[in-house]
C-alpha cells in the first residue's frame, strides 16, 4: 500500500495535468427543484455552526425508543459512538412507523422480475412479511448479535431478510448472489454465521442460475451454519438436506404477523459487509444502528430530494453491495419511499429494459452507476428515445468517477436536458453519501462530486497531510467523524486502524484511498483509487483523466486505461476502448484517439497502445478491474477473476491482442 500511496502523493508535487479541470459547463438547479427542495443552502451554515447539533436534528427523523444522552463520543478514535445511550429498532423505523402514520397502503416495493413477472408490496404488507420472517428467525434459533449470511438475488425477500435480522438484533452479512461458493464460504467463516438465507435460483440473462447449488457447496464447508433458509424464486429442482434446509414459504408464511420490535442500543451492530479488497482477505466492514440509519435517511432525503407521497425512486444497484444496503433498503425505506426493485440485467430481453421500467412505474428519481451509463451510451440514444422518460426529475450516479461526457449524455439522453445530475462520492466504509451536489442548491459541474454534504467534512492533502490549496491535487481525507462511519473491521480492529487511520495518524484523518483535486472554486474532483494513478516519465497521470478524454471522443463509449511497466518511461499508457454503437474499428482510429488525448490533456498522456475491445472486465458493482488489464498489457498470466461479473470477458480481450495466440 505504501508504494502506491507514495506514488499518488507525488501527484501533489508537480503541475498536474488536467483535462477535467478545463471542464467549464455549468448546470444550475432548475427553478422548480430549487423552489421545493428538501434541503436549502442554509443547511451548510447550520451544520458548520454546530455539527453535532445538526446531526442531532437529523437523528430526529427516526423514532427512538429511548433518547440519547450524548450526540458523539469521540474519546476513543477511530471508533466513534453516535447517539450514545439511545435505543432504536431499524426495522421499526423502516416499516412499522409508516403504517402507524397511516401510510400502510403506500407501495414500498414494486418488484420487477427479469422474465417480466411483477408484484408490489405496500408498507402494510412489508411489515407483515418482516414480522413473519423475524418470528421464523427466532424459531430457527437466531438471536440478537448472531450473524446471518444472506445470499439472495434481487427479490423483495432480500430486503425482508435484512430487515428481519435488524428487527431481532441479528447482524446480517449480505453476500452477492453472483459470488462463488468459495467467496461465500470465506465470508460465512469470517463472520461465524449460523444461518444462511438463500434462494433456489434467479433469472439472469434469460436463464436460471442455480443459486442453491452454490449455497450447498458453501454450507457443506461451513461448520458454523446450522440451518439454510431457502426462498423459492425459480421453482427448479434443488438438492435438499433434510436436517438443515428449510423452505421460506413453509417456515415464514405460517408465522404470526405480530412481532414486537425491541429497541437496540444505538451502537448495536446492524451489519457486516465485505469489501472486495484488491489483495488479501476481504474486509468485513462493520456498521452499527443509530448513526448509520440517521445518515442513510438524511442523505437520501437531501441528495435525492425525495417526496415520499409522489416520487417513485429506483436504485439499480444490487443489495449485495453497500449502495443496495443504504439506498435500496435502509435510506429509502426509513423515508417511506416507493421504490422499484429489478431482478435482472439492463439488456434482457432487450436493451431498452431499464427505460421500459422507468416508463411502466413512472420513475422520478433514478440512481445508477457510470459503468451502466457508458454502456447505455454505447448502445445509443435511440434506445431510450423510444420510451416515455418524462417522469424523471433527478438522476444520480455512484461507484466511480463519472466522465464529463457520460454525465452530459445522462442528463441529455435520459434526463431530457431538464434533470439535475447528482454525482455522489462515498464508500462501503463511509456507509452513506459524503460528497455530492444538493439538487436544489448546487450549480453542478459535469464530472465533479462538488463538495461535502452539510455536516460532513473532507479535504485534499499532500503526502505529509498538509491541506492543499485550490487548484491542487492530492489525497482525499475525511477530517471529522460522521454518523455512518464504519466502526471497524469484523474480527480485525488492527487492520481497520492500519488501512484507514495509520497513514495520517498525526492529523487524525481518515484516509479514503482516492486521489482528488480541488478546483479554483474549491470543488472536488475525484480521480479514482490512488493505485490507479500512473507514473509516465516522471509525470503522474490519473487513469480517470485519460479515460475521460477518450470518452469525450464521439465514437468512444467506454475506456479503461492502465499503466504497464516500461523500461524507458517507467510506465506506458495502454488504453482499452469500446466503441459506441454504429462505429467500426478502422486503421486510423488509434492514431486519431491518441491525437485526441494529446490535445485534451497533453502529449505525455497519449496512450502508447489503443486496443478496441467488445467488453471490459468489471466486478458486479461495476468497477473496472484494471489489475486484470495490467496483466494483459504486461503480457502475463491473468490473475484471479472470481469477482468478475462475467468471467468470459478476459478471453474476448486476450483474443484482441497481437501477442495472444
Ligand atoms: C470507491 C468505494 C459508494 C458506494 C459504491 C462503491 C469510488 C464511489 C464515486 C464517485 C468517484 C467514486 C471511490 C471509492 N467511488 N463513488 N461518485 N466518484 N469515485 O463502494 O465498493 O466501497 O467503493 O468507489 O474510489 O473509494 P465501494
Amino acid at each position: 500500500m505504501t508504494d502506491d500511496t507514495d506514488d499518488a502523493a507525488n501527484a501533489v508535487n508537480q503541475e498536474t495535468l488536467s483535462n477535467l479541470l478545463k471542464e467549464n459547463r455549468r448546470f444550475p438547479p432548475p427553478q422548480d427543484v430549487a423552489d421545493h427542495a428538501n434541503v436549502t443552502a442554509e443547511a451548510y451554515a447550520e451544520a458548520d455552526a454546530d455539527r453535532e447539533a445538526f446531526w442531532a436534528a437529523q437523528a430526529e427523523r427516526l423514532h427512538w425508543e429511548q433518547p440519547w444522552t450524548q450526540v458523539l463520543d469521540w474519546s476513543e478514535p477511530p471508533v466513534a459512538k453516535w447517539f450514545v445511550g439511545g435505543k432504536l429498532n431499524a426495522a421499526y423505523n423502516c416499516v412499522d412507523r409508516h403504517v402507524e402514520a397511516g401510510n400502510g397502503d403506500r407501495v414500498a416495493i414494486h418488484f420487477e422480475g427479469e422474465p417480466g413477472d411483477s408484484r408490489s408490496l405496500t408498507y402494510a404488507e412489508l411489515k407483515d412479511e418482516v414480522c413473519k420472517a423475524a418470528n421464523a428467525l427466532v424459531e430457527l434459533g437466531v438471536g440478537a448479535g448472531d450473524r446471518v449470511a444472506v445470499y439472495l438475488p434481487m427479490i423483495p425477500e432480500a430486503a425482508v431478510a435484512m430487515l428481519a435480522c435488524a428487527r431481532i438484533g441479528a447482524v446480517h452479512s449480505v453476500c452477492f448472489a453472483a459470488f462463488s461458493p468459495e467467496a461465500l464460504r470465506g465470508r460465512i467463516e469470517d463472520a461465524g454465521a449460523k444461518l444462511l438465507i438463500t434462494a433456489d435460483g434467479y433469472h439472469r440473462r434469460g436463464s436460471v442460475v442455480n443459486l442453491k447449488a452454490n449455497a450447498d457447496e458453501a454450507a457443506a464447508a461451513s461448520p458454523t451454519i446450522e440451518k439454510v433458509l431457502v426462498v423459492r424464486r425459480t421453482g427448479h429442482d434443488v438438492q435438499w438436506e433434510q436436517d438443515r434446509d428449510v423452505w421460506w414459504h413453509e417456515s415464514v408464511d405460517r408465522q404470526s404477523t405480530d412481532h414486537t420490535a425491541e429497541g437496540f442500543d444505538s451502537e448495536h451492530p446492524l451489519y457486516i459487509l465485505y469489501t472486495s479488497g484488491t489483495t488479501g482477505k476481504p474486509k468485513g466492514i462493520l456498521h452499527t444502528t443509530g448513526g448509520y440509519l440517521t445518515q442513510a435517511s438524511y442523505t437520501h432525503h437531501a441528495v435525492f430530494d425525495l417526496k415520499p407521497e409522489t416520487d417513485v425512486y429506483w436504485c439499480t444497484a444490487d443489495v449485495g453491495w453497500v449502495t443496495g444496503h443504504s439506498y435500496i433498503v435502509y435510506g429509502p425505506l426509513a423515508n417511506g419511499a416507493t421504490e422499484v426493485m429489478y431482478e435482472g440485467t439492463p439488456d434482457t430481453p432487450h436493451q431498452g429494459r431499464f427505460w421500459e421500467i422507468v416508463q411502466k412505474y413512472k420513475v422520478t428519481l433514478l440512481y445508477t452507476a457510470p459503468t451502466a451509463i457508458r454502456t447505455f451510451m454505447k448502445w445509443g440514444s435511440a434506445i431510450p428515445a423510444k420510451f416515455d422518460l418524462s417522469s424523471l426529475r433527478l438522476l444520480g450516479s455512484v461507484g466511480e468517477p463519472i466522465n464529463p461526457e457520460a454525465w452530459i449524455w445522462y442528463r441529455e439522453s435520459i434526463g431530457g436536458g431538464r434533470t439535475p445530475v447528482v454525482d455522489t462520492w462515498w464508500q462501503t466504509e463511509t456507509g452513506a453519501i459524503m460528497i455530492s451536489p444538493l439538487p436544489g442548491v448546487t450549480e453542478a459541474k459535469p464530472g465533479s462530486a462538488m463538495r461535502p454534504l452539510p455536516g460532513i467534512s473532507a479535504n485534499v492533502v499532500d503526502k505529509d497531510g498538509n491541506i492543499v490549496g485550490n487548484g491542487h491535487g492530492g489525497l482525499l481525507v475525511l477530517d471529522k467523524p460522521w454518523p455512518s462511519m464504519a466502526r471497524g473491521i469484523w474480527g480485525d480492529q488492527q487492520r481497520f486502524i492500519d488501512t484507514y487511520w495509520a497513514r495520517f495518524a498525526d492529523q487524525g484523518y481518515y484516509f479514503a484511498g482516492d486521489g482528488a483535486k480541488k478546483d479554483e472554486d474549491g470543488d472536488l474532483w475525484l480521480l479514482g483509487r490512488v493505485d490507479d494513478i500512473m507514473l509516465v516519465s516522471g509525470h503522474n497521470i490519473s487513469t480517470t483523466e485519460v479515460e475521460s478524454a477518450l470518452v469525450s471522443y464521439p465514437a468512444v463509449a467506454e475506456a479503461a486505461v492502465v499503466g504497464a511497466k516500461d523500461e524507458t518511461t517507467g510506465q506506458r499508457i495502454v488504453a482499452f476502448v469500446i466503441l459506441r454503437g454504429g462505429n467500426e474499428e478502422h486503421e486510423e482510429l488509434a492514431e486519431t484517439l491518441r491525437d485526441h488525448v494529446s490535445k485534451a490533456i497533453g502529449p505525455i498522456a497519449k496512450p502508447r497502445q489503443i486496443i478496441v475491445v467488445p467488453e471490459l472486465p468489471k466486478t458486479r458493482s461495476g468497477k473496472i478491474m484494471r489489475r486484470l488489464l495490467r496483466d494483459v498489457a504486461e503480457d502475463r498470466a491473468i490473475g484471479d477473476t472470481t469477482t468478475l461479473a462475467d468471467s468470459t470477458v478476459m478471453d474476448l480481450i486476450s483474443a484482441k491482442l497481437p501477442h495472444a495466440d
